[in-house]
């Protein structure tokens, strides 16, 4: 099956865009995963990846057939920031794997992962119609769990000291939401609606 019939060419949200990655997206995840930091924050692997670990990572899990990665740009100016994906896409049972690497670090902490989550819900909870979408993170990934919080994850257990990161042992955190706690809080999550404490 082709990775384009499970996404449109886009998913449009107010400051950032998803769509489909190509050829020419290569040499930004050489760039992403090739940093100190990012590695840190997203392998299960000590330090970064070398350059042909991404080539093989980019054509297998990112360009490849029935991959469900989608590439995150900013809605202003275009410019690629990021990628994200499904996988382990179980369709017995409704439910899939979420992964989001924003690789450009002047981008973090200005919303759009959140955002950029809220529209993978909106698409996994939509068209493809999916139960539940979980994801594994770090326990010092402090940013990465307050937007994951943000969009309406919540914390479904941990795997205790699976880390060996910085000297010491961390925990892995599992995450999850489900399609109706997807439905309550869409609209806040998407910026459709004012944030809870505008609301008040
Ligand atoms: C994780 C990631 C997708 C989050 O996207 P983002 O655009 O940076 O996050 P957002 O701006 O939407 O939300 C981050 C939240 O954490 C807060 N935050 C920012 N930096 C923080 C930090 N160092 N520690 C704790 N919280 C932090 C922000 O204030 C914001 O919360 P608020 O809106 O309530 O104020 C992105 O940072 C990223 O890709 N990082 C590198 C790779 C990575 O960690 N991937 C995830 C692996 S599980």
């Amino acid at each position: 099956m082709r990775a384009r019939s499970w996404f449109p060419a886009a998913i449009p949200g107010r400051t950032v865009v998803l769509r489909p990655h190509n050829g020419r997206n290569l040499p930004a995840f050489k760039r992403w995963y090739g940093d100190p930091e990012v590695a840190r924050l997203t392998r299960y692997q000590e330090g970064p990846m070398r350059a042909d670990e991404v080539e093989r990572f980019f054509e297998a899990r990112v360009a490849g057939v029935g991959s469900l990665a989608l590439a995150i740009h900013l809605a202003e100016t275009d410019r690629l920031i990021g990628t994200c994906a499904f996988s382990q896409l179980d369709g017995d049972n409704g439910s899939a794997l979420f992964h989001i690497t924003i690789g450009e670090p002047d981008c973090w902490g200005r919303g759009y992962g959140s955002e950029a989550t809220a529209l993978m819900l909106e698409h996994a909870f939509g068209p493809l119609g999916l139960h539940r979408v979980a994801l594994a993170v770090f326990e010092y990934n402090e940013r990465a769990i307050r937007a994951y919080r943000k969009v309406g994850f919540s914390v479904e257990g941990r795997s205790r000291e699976a880390i060996w990161r910085g000297g010491r042992f961390w925990d892995e955190i599992q995450m999850s939401i489900l399609e109706d706690e997807w439905r309550a809080g869409r609209e806040r999550a998407l910026g459709l609606a004012p944030a809870l404490e505008q609301a008040r």
